[in-house]
């Protein structure tokens, strides 16, 4: 029997409510400690609050259950965090360093901690940006993620911590609502168009962004994870490709299924973080190290959205 007991930081979140679950079938529904600053009804399992930034509580978390790994998904996301950028700098960082201190006092075994294409900027080639190329970030968020992984380069190379990190593109799942990021619009054109309404699309037609949906991120998450540890070979992030796309492309995609769904362009400050975002990401070294492979495409995913938002608004509707 495996003696992993798991603490899921932020479990509430888009990524982590989906992770919590799949954990929670890996690892038994007893094993899996989710944590977040609110609680949600109905949760099932085992549920603490816990604001991040309070490493005493985390602390104790630890010690209380006996933790042995860490996801730590708590963060502001780019656009939003371009509204109060040093509160976001201050949170960000200060959640991530409590996370790899108490880890590091405790002797856990892994850490898992996000990172983002956020940390890309200009003067990286945008077309199958390299794993290791230049990073200027122009996001507060972004900047925090490229010193997150310093850090846990530096966390794996003084102190042996095994953190593990991907850099995710823009994550799409019918599950749970994005909040606050700059690749949010393609989850919320699949809501609007099974409810039917038109939608306000906050980046140009042209706009062509990586993303990855819900299922391959929680499956690369947990591959890399269950990796020997040989193979991690990057010990900042690792780039993962699964898909590229626009506005435009994922409008016509939907509308193969709905054809008289409408979409505006009206392109707001999110427009100037996506331009200095990669296109697509260059992932061999996740290929090569941890065998990572997408199985979902624009198509596919597409198919799958549609079919899990309409089931899910037409439950509403019949309550
Ligand atoms: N999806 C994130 C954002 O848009 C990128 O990591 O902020």
């Amino acid at each position: 029997m495996s003696k992993d007991i798991v603490l899921v930081i932020g479990a509430n979140g888009q990524l982590g409510s989906v992770l919590t679950k799949e954990l929670q079938k890996i690892y038994g529904i007893d094993k899996v400690i989710a944590s977040d600053v609110y609680s949600v009804p109905n949760f099932e399992g085992i549920f603490q609050l816990l604001d991040a930034n309070d490493s005493v509580t985390i602390e104790e978390i630890v010690k209380q259950y006996s933790v042995t790994q860490i996801y730590h998904l708590a963060a502001i996301l780019s656009a939003k965090g371009e509204e109060q950028p040093l509160r976001t700098w201050d949170l960000n960082m200060k959640m991530m360093l409590n996370v790899f201190e108490v880890a590091r006092r405790n002797v856990i075994d892994k850490v898992f901690f996000p990172s983002s294409i956020a940390v890309f900027g200009n003067l990286a080639p945008l077309q199958n940006t390299p794993q290791s190329v230049f990073l200027n970030p122009a996001t507060v968020y972004g900047i925090s993620k490229a010193s997150g992984e310093n850090w846990a380069q530096y966390y794996f190379t003084n102190y042996g911590l095994d953190i593990r990190s991907i850099r995710y593109p823009g994550v799409i799942g019918y599950q749970s609502m994005p909040g606050g990021g700059t690749t949010d619009y393609a989850v919320d054109i699949y809501h609007s168009a099974v409810k039917k309404q038109p939608y306000r699309c906050f980046l140009s037609a042209a706009t062509k962004l990586p993303m990855v949906f819900m299922e391959d991120a929680t499956r690369a998450t947990i591959e890399l994870m269950q990796a020997p540890k040989e193979n991690i070979k990057t010990r900042t992030a690792y780039n993962i490709a699964a898909m590229s796309f626009n506005p435009a492309e994922i409008f016509a995609e939907i509308k193969k299924v709905y054809p008289n769904f409408e979409v505006e362009f009206q392109p707001d400050f999110r427009q100037a973080i996506a331009d200095k975002w990669p296109k697509s990401v260059d992932d061999s070294e996740a290929r090569n190290d941890w065998s990572w492979t997408p199985r979902y495409d624009l198509q596919s995913m597409t198919a799958v959205m549609l079919e899990k938002l309409e089931e899910k608004y037409n439950t509403i509707k019949l309550k």
